[in-house]
């Protein structure tokens, strides 16, 4: 049984109005630029100029066309695109690209302006910024006068990367497309796509069909659009991924597939068990967490995953590869007298060697093929192949280790790095993971740790933020994660280090919000909600009828301002200074908003009235341990799309409420929600799991002052009923219709 008090979920959207004054230019290009030249005067756009491009370049071409999609979708200017003439902006191809080039100028002067590039690279983030200082405010439709300035720029790390798992929850192509283009927006350029894992086989592989007729689709109970009754799942063509992969080189991204080996490997198994260690066919996992399951390492299994690499390796250009590496429990492979057996014979001496051994044969068979691999940190136990690079996500220390060895490195280090990390505590975040990494905290990661020698520092390739999807079904939600946290990403990957600046940051995401806006981008604006704490004890407050309130917000941008009439907040409400006090019974709503009236958060509510001060949701509920344990804001169903979420402890089905008014207190009232307990937990996770008194079938709630009791009497103990939800009832349905049960 898990029981909690339930969440009012409302998903918040970024409401944009009105325009501001034109912006100064700097604030109009996000990441910031490594350097920028004030010019004199101004050089104006109009509807229909045009970008001269050279006769013959395709490239050139591309990086053209991509910048008028965006202006028209961010401004609505036309623009058009010539190889020949007079034009008001022009590209220009000078000097010979080197590898690895992305530098551009970008030139406005009153008489036009010239984007100067030796790369194709280069001319593509030239025209990304250009896209930029065509939109710098909340204006749609109007020319736009662009202040005289040289940029001059290049970006710190040459890899500026995103993963999005499309294993545990699969996305639209079209989904993808979209991070695709804002990444390019934001000169991101690496989209590690996490193909493979227990709970399904995404990518066709001709050689072997049974990898996505089976291995793409797990039991679910929840519906799933496309997918046959009872089953959750999918998977995209050869021909859909070699699409995807021309999308992205066209908006000067990379798409780096991961098949994740040789753990995470369930669905692969319960599509062929003869590439497993047990022979056993198990089911393609619905369960979250670490699951046992391995690839073999005897021929066969090599052979298999050759196999599949060799598809892979013809869809994807990618150089590096990244063949996963993290999480293999090495259990099977301890109990297979057939593994021992092999180890013995190449004279192997543990497992983490066994598996240092099996990627390196990996690493051999893409090095054929002229390619690399890369690999989360755990490959470096047992040994790291000599070309392989790292991918650094249990903190730093991996990548630390491995370019302090010669090897390349990525940073990608949860929890600040790791997007499913919900950005704020607000009651109304969609379901993740609550190490909570707000906007500032992106903001101020440094991808080059001190401890990394300076000789060496060459050999960090950049930084990259993880969205596993365990949590997360919906674009729109994995949209909220992303942005705008890709932008921090994107200054602290693209733009030199000594121009870090928070509040200067903040004054360019500013017109970046309403760039997301008028592409339809589905940004949290957690980092500019209102929040509400009451001062003091809330029974005082009830008692004395004052109840005293502190607004907050993450970001300290433009105003608070507030109503208590219970009408929208608008730029001419009052600005919130101090504390307020206001009388039970009334309600404030408060938003951060420009003078102009664009307000950067939706306008969030605080009920002043005695039940509602009286009422926690779990999100506002702490848990009863600190540690250890697992804190996840979870949905009712582990494939909903929709509804509420609710936070919890999986170890631990336990809340405090620690400054509950219990003088004021007749009765409680526990609206409860019955969550799968789907996680696949390992030793010795599995001691930690906290079995509390649970007397009967459909569990019981207890409520009790401080420390639990060892025996509960009748008057802190509730059985829960059953739920109502059957096989032709939504979970949904149930939680809108819950069992009312009265305990004395
Ligand atoms: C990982 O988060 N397991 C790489």
């Amino acid at each position: 049984m898990t029981g909690h008090l339930l969440g009012r979920a409302a998903l918040a959207a970024t409401l944009l109005v009105a325009a501001p004054a034109a912006a100064a230019p700097l604030a109009a290009v996000l990441p910031v630029p490594a350097a920028v030249t004030p010019g004199t005067g101004t050089f104006r756009v109009e509807n229909g100029a045009t970008i001269v491009v050279p006769g013959r370049d395709a490239a050139a071409r591309n990086a053209a066309a991509r910048a008028i999609e965006i202006v028209a979708r961010t401004r609505g200017l036309r623009l058009r695109v010539a190889d020949r003439g007079a034009g008001a902006i022009r590209f220009v191809r000078a000097g010979k690209a080197t590898a690895g080039d992305e530098h551009y100028r970008l030139d406005v002067t009153p008489a036009g302006i010239r984007i100067t590039a030796a790369s194709d690279a280069g001319l593509f983030y030239g025209a990304m910024t250009l896209a930029q200082l065509l939109a710098p405010d909340a204006r749609f439709g109007d020319a736009v006068a662009v202040p005289a300035i040289v940029i001059d720029d290049r970006p710190r790390f040459a890899w500026r990367g995103v993963m999005l798992d499309v294993a545990r929850h699969m996305q639209p192509v079209a989904a993808i497309e979209r991070v695709i283009d804002m990444m390019a927006q934001h000169k991101l350029n690496k989209l590690q796509l996490h193909l493979t894992d227990d709970q399904g086989w995404r990518i066709e592989i001709k050689r072997y069909p049974e990898l996505t007729r089976k291995g793409a689709w797990r039991a679910s109970t929840t519906p799933n659009d496309g997918a046959p009754p009872g089953r959750y799942g999918g998977f995209y063509t050869q021909d859909q991924l070699r699409a995807l992969v021309a999308y992205a080189a066209a908006r000067a991204v990379t798409i780096v597939p991961e098949i994740d080996l040789p753990g995470h490997a369930q669905a692969a198994i319960a599509a062929y068990p003869e590439i497993g260690v047990l022979g056993d066919r198990p089911p393609v996992s619905g369960d979250w967490g670490i699951n046992p399951y391995l690839f073999g390492t005897n021929a066969r299994s090599l052979t298999f995953v050759r196999n599949v690499l060799d598809e892979l390796m013809a869809i994807f250009p990618s150089p590096l590869i990244h063949i996963g590496g993290d999480e293999a429990l090495k259990d099977q492979w301890q109990a297979s007298a057939t593994v021992q057996a092999q180890m013995r014979a190449l004279g192997i001496a543990d497992e983490q060697r066994l598996q240092s051994w099996f990627i390196g044969r990996l690493g051999d068979h893409l090095a054929r093929h002229d390619r690399r691999l890369i690999g989360w940190d755990e490959i470096l136990e047992g040994g790291l192949p000599a070309s392989a690079s790292v991918m650094s996500w249990r903190g730093e220390a991996g990548a630390i280790e491995a370019a302090n060895m010669g090897h390349d490195v990525v940073l990608s280090p949860g929890p600040v790095l790791y997007l499913d990390n919900l950005q704020s505590a607000h009651g109304d975040e969609p379901p993740g993971r609550l190490k909570i990494q707000t906007l500032a905290d992106v903001y101020a990661y440094d991808p080059l740790p001190a401890a990394i020698a300076p000789a060496r520092a060459q050999h960090v390739l950049g930084a990259q933020a993880n969205l596993w999807a365990e949590y997360m079904v919906t674009p729109e939600q994995r949209e909220h994660a992303l942005f705008p946290r890709l932008a921090a990403l994107a200054e602290l990957a693209w733009s030199p280090k000594a121009s870090r600046d928070w509040p200067a940051f903040l004054t360019r995401l500013d017109p970046q919000l309403d760039r997301y806006r008028r592409q339809g981008i589905a940004d949290a604006d957690s980092a500019f909600a209102v929040d509400f704490a009451v001062t003091g004890d809330v029974g005082a407050a009830l008692r004395a009828k004052r109840v005293t309130v502190a607004l907050t917000r993450q970001a300290a941008y433009d105003t608070i301002r507030y109503t208590t009439d219970g009408s929208a907040p608008t730029a001419t409400s009052p600005a919130y200074a101090t504390s307020l006090t206001v009388a039970p019974g009334s309600v404030i709503r408060a938003t951060t908003i420009a003078p102009d009236g664009r307000a950067f958060a939706a306008p969030r509510r605080f009920d002043a009235a005695p039940a509602a001060l009286l009422t926690r949701t779990s999100a506002a509920l702490p848990p009863c341990t600190t540690t250890p344990g697992i804190l996840l804001r979870l949905p009712l169903s582990p494939d909903a799309t929709a509804g509420p979420a609710h936070s919890m402890n999986i170890f631990d089905s336990c809340w405090r409420n620690p400054d509950a008014p219990l003088d004021q207190v007749s009765a409680i009232s526990v609206t409860i929600g019955r969550l799968p307990r789907n996680f696949a937990l390992r030793q010795p996770q599995r001691e930690q799991v906290v079995w509390r008194y649970n007397p009967t079938r459909f569990g019981t709630l207890l409520i009790h002052a401080a420390t639990a009791p060892a025996r509960c009497s009748p008057r802190c103990r509730c059985p829960i009923p059953p739920s109502r939800r059957t096989a032709s009832r939504s979970t949904r349905r149930w939680h809108r219709r819950p069992r009312r049960r009265t305990c004395a």
